[in-house]
């Protein structure tokens, strides 16, 4: 029988507890979602074989693409020309060979060097931040005063962005995401306000471009006349969205984790060596976007995990699942920050694998280790029962985390 979906979690240090039964009954397994059925990926390795294979799209375009079916009530025709625009250079939602194009232009500005450069930056961006808390004094809510503040701070400085209008693209964000389920209308019109703030700074861009990226793709897209105006926009648009809202959630997530396992955070204070380890293993074992940054669509009949799939057939994978699976991780619901596990799917896997993880991963690490170091008696207010974890929702954080010390 197919299952419904999506499941919300239910606990805070666990992926929904259907999870597992579904991981054991078969490596693909139906589900119904409110607008028709799709297939959902259960095992890590099926999950790699599904990201990988070029015979299944990511576009929303293609048709049977399960994110038509998470509502009942498709866009109109006409609500589905007024997103074209808006999806313009949005490579996320793009298959190859057109995929490639944009996101090669990008891959300088996130390299492992590139960012390697940019961690004394975001160093100062993680102090200022908590010289501001201590100033204010406990108690403090570190999503705001720091979770939210220290991505959406550095992705601003390296897109042009002005943060002054951080209010106004971080609410839209979260209607975006928050309302993505029950209210597609005002996901839509919240990210179509982001798209025209950034069509005004690009256009700006295009008569004087500065120093920062969208000025360097004004320049480049002079050059070789490669990206037209929306392309720019919507690359733009992907990248402050993508920038902040997911690592803001994984800051104050991977705090309350490692406060709740004292040993684990004595070890990594006693040996900062280890807080690469510890990153990887905080994004695998909360993997905050599961299945919603895995939405694809079969372009072929073809067999996956013993299971046929046919053309026009939904599929979701399930990250949050194949990161939990045994057949790949040893003792998987244990946090173990010194696992050194690197196959982890909390940055996907295949061609759309997260072009700004060596980003992420530096502010990760700055994050938790500079906020432990400097502030040693940091706790949280609050049982876990009592917390506001944003557990129905698409992308799995803290809507707030009451701190004090
Ligand atoms: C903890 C933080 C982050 C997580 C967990 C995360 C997760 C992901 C995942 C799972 C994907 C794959 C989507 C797919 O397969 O369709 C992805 C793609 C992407 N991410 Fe991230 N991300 C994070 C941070 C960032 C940051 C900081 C940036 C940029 C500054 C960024 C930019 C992107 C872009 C542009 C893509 C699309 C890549 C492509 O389609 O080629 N992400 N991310």
């Amino acid at each position: 029988m197919a299952q419904s979906f999506p499941v919300p979690r239910t606990c805070p240090f666990a992926p929904p507890a259907e999870y597992a039964g579904f991981r054991e009954q078969a490596p693909l397994v139906p589900a119904e979602l409110p607008g028709g059925p799709v297939w959902l990926v259960t095992r890590h390795a099926e999950a790699q074989r599904v990201l990988t294979d070029p015979r299944i799209s990511t576009s929303p375009a293609t048709p049977g693409h399960p994110v038509t079916r998470l509502s009942a009530e498709p866009p109109s025709e006409e609500e589905r020309r007024a997103f074209e625009r808006f999806q313009a250079g949005q490579f996320i939602d793009l298959d190859p060979p057109e995929h490639d194009v944009y996101r090669r232009m990008l891959i300088p500005e996130f390299s492992v060097r590139r960012v390697r450069e940019m961690r004394p930056g975001i160093q100062e961006v993680a102090d200022r931040l908590i010289d501001d808390m201590l100033d204010r004094g406990s108690p403090a809510d570190l999503v705001e005063a720091f979770g939210l503040a220290v991505p959406s701070l550095v992705i601003c400085d390296l897109l042009g962005v002005p943060y002054a209008d951080h209010d106004f693209f971080q609410s839209r964000t979260r209607t975006m995401v928050t309302a993505a389920f029950d209210d597609m209308r005002a996901a839509r019109t919240a990210g179509m306000e982001i798209w025209e703030y950034l069509d005004r700074l690009v256009t700006a861009a295009e008569r004087s471009p500065g120093d920062d990226l969208i000025g360097r793709l004004v320049t480049a897209r002079r050059e070789t006349g490669e990206l037209d105006h929306d392309a720019l926009v919507g690359m733009t648009f992907l990248l402050l969205v993508a920038g902040h809202e997911t690592t803001a959630n994984m800051i104050p997530l991977g705090v309350l984790t490692l406060l709740r396992h004292p040993g684990q955070l004595d070890a990594l204070r006693a040996d900062p060596a280890g807080w690469p380890d510890a990153v990887e293993e905080l994004l695998r074992f909360h993997s905050i976007v599961d299945w919603v940054a895995f939405d694809r669509v079969a372009t072929e009949d073809m067999e996956i995990g013993g299971q046929a799939v046919r053309a026009g057939e939904g599929i979701f994978v399930l990250g949050a699942s194949a990161n939990r699976d045994p057949r790949a991780f040893d003792r998987p619901d244990e946090l173990d920050v010194r696992r050194g596990a690197r196959n982890h799917l909390a940055f996907g896997y295949g061609v759309h694998q997260c072009l700004g993880q060596n980003l992420a991963r530096a502010e990760l690490e700055i994050a938790y280790r500079t906020l432990f170091e400097r502030i040693p008696g940091l706790r949280v207010v609050g049982e876990d029962a009592e917390l506001p974890f944003k557990y129905g929702g698409p992308i799995f954080g803290l809507h707030s985390l009451r701190v004090a010390w």
